[in-house]
């Protein structure tokens, strides 16, 4: 492989879509690293069967290697290819895909992922984003490992602006679609004999999964003590200011972040005040949670605090993230268990 000397360039998708297309798959190509947008969240992409490629995204995020990556698809059959799926996952896919649902499957003995993009498990995760992504996929030919494109234990990249900050030029090519339309990265499932496991709450919310299959979701009791989705330690979403979860009340250097225009005690005191949806939109305000800890994080507070928010539909990643975010890193064992 050419030894890959960082000149990173970003590109818009939107001014000229195909010579984004056309450079994407030349870096690909040579084991090259692209952040790319996805509707979940900006993803740090290198070709998923060149071991090295992928062992750059390790490098480049200081992520750990045993934390296995998403495989991105753009077709049912680019990921029949590489794992087997029951039933239950075809009725997903079949739903759900593009969108933002990854399903864990058994990898087929044949298929040419690389090992280091699903860590040495025997299992893959797959998941077909929509949009520029999906084109791009296509167009290129081979699946994209893909973690969200930040540094390890920091907040997944919803803006191109967010990764150049983050990465900068340790990445080849930034393409820039502007920003995340969902903001929250995908859920994860895992399927067995008709079971269907959460690994991860994400951007699809698990009423709808219920609805399509009728069939309930097993939440697992206590996440963090299985690492077959290290995503899921508890320490994950890390600002640097201390994080206060369903907060009632906030002093005068504080950020309070709210949802549906709800006051929190003090609030007229603080620095900053954010509200995630002021309409009460769980949707906008996952696409908004990102964005608004980084505000709140380079705000000069003292200390973000959350309001309570509803535990229906998305609402139920949003705590999940916000929950991680609020667990200093060094109160855990897993601090360097982010990704
Ligand atoms: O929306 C998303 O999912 C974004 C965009 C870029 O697609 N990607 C993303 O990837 O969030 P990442 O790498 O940050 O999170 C992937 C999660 C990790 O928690 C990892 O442990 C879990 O997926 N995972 C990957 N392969 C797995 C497997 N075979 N079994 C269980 N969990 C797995
Ligand atoms: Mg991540």
């Amino acid at each position: 492989m050419e030894n890959l000397v960082n000149t990173m360039t970003v590109h818009s998708i939107n001014t000229d879509t195909k010579a984004a297309l056309e450079e994407a798959c030349t870096v690909l190509g040579r084991g090259g690293l692209i952040a790319l947008p996805t509707e979940t969240v900006y993803g740090l992409a290198a070709d998923a069967t060149i071991g090295e490629a992928v062992a750059r995204i390790f490098e480049t995020k200081g992520r750990p290697s045993f934390n296995p990556l998403i495989c991105h698809v753009s077709s049912l059959e680019m990921a029949q290819r590489h794992v087997t799926f029951d039933d239950t996952a075809l009725a997903l896919a079949e739903t759900f895909w593009p969108g933002p649902l990854t399903l864990v499957l058994p990898i087929r003995p044949e298929s040419t992922i690389h090992s280091l993009t699903c860590a040495g498990l025997d299992t893959l995760a797959v998941r077909m984003p929509g949009g520029f992504a999906r084109d791009l996929i296509a167009r290129y030919g081979q699946p994209l490992a893909a973690p969200s494109a930040n540094i390890s234990g920091k907040i997944s990249a919803t803006r191109a602006a967010h990764v150049v900050a983050d990465l900068g030029d340790r990445v080849d090519l930034i393409l820039d679609g502007g920003p995340a339309a969902i903001g929250l990265e995908s859920t994860i499932v895992k399927t067995h004999c008709r079971v269907i496991e959460l690994l991860r709450p994400g951007g699809l919310a698990v009423e709808d999964i219920e609805k399509v299959t009728g069939l309930s979701v097993k939440r697992r009791e206590n996440a963090s003590a299985v690492i077959e989705a290290p995503g899921m330690l508890k320490s994950h979403y890390a600002p640097q200011t201390p994080l206060h979860i369903n907060a009632v009340a906030a002093a005068r250097n504080d950020c309070v972040i709210t949802f549906a225009g709800k006051r929190i005690s003090g609030e007229e005191n603080a620095l900053l005040v954010l509200d995630l949806s002021e309409t009460g939109d769980l949707r906008e305000a996952a696409a908004n949670l990102f964005n608004h800890l980084k505000i709140a994080d380079t705000s000069g507070a003292g200390r973000i605090c959350v309001a309570p928010i509803p535990m229906t539909g998305l609402g139920e990643a949003i705590n999940d993230r916000l929950a991680r975010a609020a667990t200093p890193s060094d109160e855990t064992g897993d601090a360097t268990e982010h990704d």
